[in-house]
């Protein structure tokens, strides 16, 4: 209500998340998809919101009710994500939680028959790189947050990819078999930033989006990362 609108933790600030997979089109009935279920980026969303702070989701395809207190934008591929991300007002704070697919397809305008004759073969081209975009654009937010699902060496590709990419912090967690973090409703998070590394006990999703959502009012409020 009005009270944690006007006092929460991120008020008056504009916050953008991305969140759950993009869906790449091989012809009009099949597509490629990274795994993921949306839980986490949309419960930051809905913590950012809570939080006091105005809050564009942009989602991929999910199977997730739009949070309350968010502008949801509905999109289906990499490209619609990034062209979404780019016509939302000057974010304060950028997170990108979505599992966005590193390839599309040069896709077909006609559905593939088998009858055309043994397996087809995809050509791949490269997705443009939204968290990447975002980090070293012009109108940088002033925090720009990335995730890394990562299945071995997971520190180590997580400081790689906050390099790479030139974001502030990198929520990193092991997606490795037995995890449960994909479609599940809880996840082993560990904050990476250029200074450190702070490593958190297993929590459910909603108390990950509220602890990282805290940790950002902190740090965009003076407090080192
Ligand atoms: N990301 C993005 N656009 C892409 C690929 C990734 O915005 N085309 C973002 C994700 O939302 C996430 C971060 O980059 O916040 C890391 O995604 P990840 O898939 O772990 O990194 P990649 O750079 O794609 O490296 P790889 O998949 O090879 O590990
Ligand atoms: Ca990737």
């Amino acid at each position: 209500e009005g009270l944690v609108a006007s006092g929460g933790a991120l008020a008056g600030l504009h916050v953008v998340v991305t969140s759950g997979p993009t869906h790449e089109a091989i012809d009009p009935v099949r597509y490629i998809a990274n795994r993921s279920s949306g839980k986490q980026g949309h419960a930051i969303a809905a913590a950012a919101a809570s939080a006091g702070a105005r809050v564009t989701l942009i989602a991929g395809p999910v199977a997730l009710a739009d949070p309350p207190g968010c502008e949801v934008i509905h999109v289906e591929n990499a490209r619609d994500m990034l062209a979404a991300v780019e016509a939302a007002p000057p974010a304060d704070i950028f997170i990108g939680a979505a599992a966005v697919a590193d390839w599309r397809v040069e896709a077909a305008s006609d559905k593939m028959k088998k009858e055309n004759g043994g397996a087809p073969s995809l050509a791949l081209v490269e997705n443009p790189d939204i968290l990447a975009r975002v980090a070293q654009g012009k109108n940088r937010p002033r925090l720009v947050v990335g995730f890394a699902a990562e299945t071995r060496d997971v520190l180590r590709h997580a400081q790689e990819k906050l390099a790479r990419k030139g974001c502030d912090l990198i929520v990193a967690n092991d997606v490795g078999a037995g995890s449960g973090v994909f479609g599940g409703d809880s996840n082993e998070a560990h904050l990476v930033s250029r200074t450190g590394v702070e490593s958190w006990p297993r929590l459910s999703k909603k108390e990950v989006a509220a602890r990282l959502v805290a940790r950002l009012a902190q740090i965009f409020h003076g407090e080192a990362v």
